[in-house]
């Protein structure tokens, strides 16, 4: 994986590179691969779990229920898939049943994540769940803790780009009662936008 994304010079080429990767055995268990949506060059960058059952059917990430939710929460602070916003997840491939995807599935995908976010270049990342935020941050502190400030994600050429785990939206579907901690979430990416004079 990590030489097949270093040889890819632009995001298209990337995800026909993950597209055609046969290293990550839920491959043969799922239906589609998929890779990212919304716009290339966007100042704000989501990456989630990865694909759950509406995401392995249509080939694209968060259009499922919790895809209706995240773009109501990016709607709050005037993003937009279709102007603003790149999605991406941390993961490519449904594992069996919805479970997690587990440590060494992650690994595998992870130099196609670090090569996505420096093609990308987003000012912004958005950790959308535990999933995505424990392995971004290679850390086993769970998202209660994780969310509610900024934590720098480092590439592995060192960048830093500010990064904002955040309450999954399939989990504030079940507990709407965490919404709130989300919307202040939310606020802190629009705050670090306008710091950053990124107008959105
Ligand atoms: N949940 C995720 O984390 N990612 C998706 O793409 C869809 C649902």
């Amino acid at each position: 994986a990590e030489s097949v994304a270093a040889a890819a010079t632009d995001l298209p080429s990337l995800k026909a590179a993950i597209e055609s990767f046969d290293g990550c055995d839920l491959k043969k268990l799922c239906n589609k691969t998929v890779v990212y949506a919304g716009t290339i060059g966007a100042p704000v960058m989501v990456l989630g779990e990865g694909p759950g059952g509406n995401e392995d059917q249509i080939g694209l990430p968060f259009v499922g229920k919790a895809g209706q939710l995240l773009d109501k929460m990016l709607t709050a602070i005037g993003l937009d898939r279709k102007a603003n916003t790149f999605i991406s997840n941390v993961n490519y491939w449904r594992p069996p049943g919805n479970r997690n995807p587990d440590k060494d599935e992650l690994a595998v995908c992870r130099p196609f994540v670090n090569r996505m976010v420096a093609l990308a270049q987003p000012k912004v990342i958005i950790a959308a769940g535990g999933v995505a935020a424990k392995s971004l941050l290679d850390t086993t502190t769970g998202i209660m803790r994780l969310r509610g400030s900024e934590r720098p994600f480092t590439t592995p050429a060192g960048t830093e780009v500010p990064m904002f785990p955040m309450f999954h939206p399939a989990y504030l579907l079940r507990r709407s009662q965490d919404k709130s901690r989300a919307w202040r979430d939310l606020l802190l990416v629009q705050e670090r936008l306008r710091e950053m004079g990124v107008e959105v």
